[in-house]
């Protein structure tokens, strides 16, 4: 059975964010099986916790990981009637995805209904690492990489240093490269390539703070374990 500090359980309901749910247990509004709650208390799923007497939402919490298709929307519903990521995602409870993928990017996804770890995770300040797998136009000179590797000026600032390296110069269509970001801005990875002059033709997400999409095959979706989790909070900075 999951247990976790108080203001922790009202974090992943969505209530606040954890510093904001801090202060609603000091100041006496959360209660924990109808007793007042103290600071740092630890509750498991068992216990009905509430804020001004009203119980948050006792939804199970779920973090999934999708190996995202091409051509597929990373919101949770799209104006144009195009297929989201969460097509084919279990129903009951609601899910969104943490962060997103350009819809002619494929791989690891995460997707989840845990507010807590979604806005740790996509915090700047946590600065979780994600790998990609490019496939660019034309061959990358070993300068162009280091240029990647150092940081690139874009319209919306300088790039934070990045690890890249080559995976495949003579590729068909181009160089294959491996490229770890730390940061999320929008269409980062394929800003950066085009800044050195090599277009992105491919664009694959490998790893998320250090999970892997192993044998998850293109389009599926599976709940992390246990041990993922626990990664992947303690990327995040999460304390249970
Ligand atoms: N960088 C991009 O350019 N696109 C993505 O989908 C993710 C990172």
């Amino acid at each position: 059975m999951a247990e976790m500090r108080v203001h922790r359980a009202l974090a992943q309901a969505g209530v606040a964010s954890r510093r904001a749910a801090e202060k609603l247990v000091a100041e006496g509004r959360v209660t924990v099986n109808g007793t007042v709650a103290t600071v740092g208390q630890v509750v498991t799923d068992r216990d009905v916790v509430a804020v001004d007497g009203r119980p948050i939402a006792a939804e199970p919490v779920r973090t999934y990981m999708l190996n995202k298709a091409l051509g597929v929307v990373s919101t949770a519903s799209d104006p144009q009637g195009r297929p989201t990521v969460l097509d084919g995602m279990p129903d009951d409870v609601r899910l969104y995805p943490i962060g997103r993928l350009d819809i002619n990017t494929s791989g690891l996804l995460l997707i989840t209904n845990d507010g807590d770890l979604a806005h740790q995770l996509m915090h700047p300040r946590s600065k979780v690492p994600k790998e990609y797998e490019a496939l660019v136009e034309g061959r990358v000179s070993s300068a162009s990489v280091r240029m990647l590797r150092d940081g690139i000026e874009l319209d919306d600032g300088p790039t934070q240093p990045a690890k890249v390296e080559v995976i495949d110069r003579d590729a068909k269509g181009g160089t294959w490269l491996r490229i770890e970001i730390t940061e999320g801005r929008n269409r980062q990875v394929r800003r950066m390539c085009e800044a050195v002059g090599h277009p992105v033709r491919r664009l694959v997400r490998t790893r998320y703070g250090g999970l892997g999409l192993g044998r998850l095959r293109r389009g599926d979706h599976r709940m992390l374990s246990s041990a993922e989790l626990s990664r992947l909070e303690a990327q995040a900075g999460i304390t249970r």
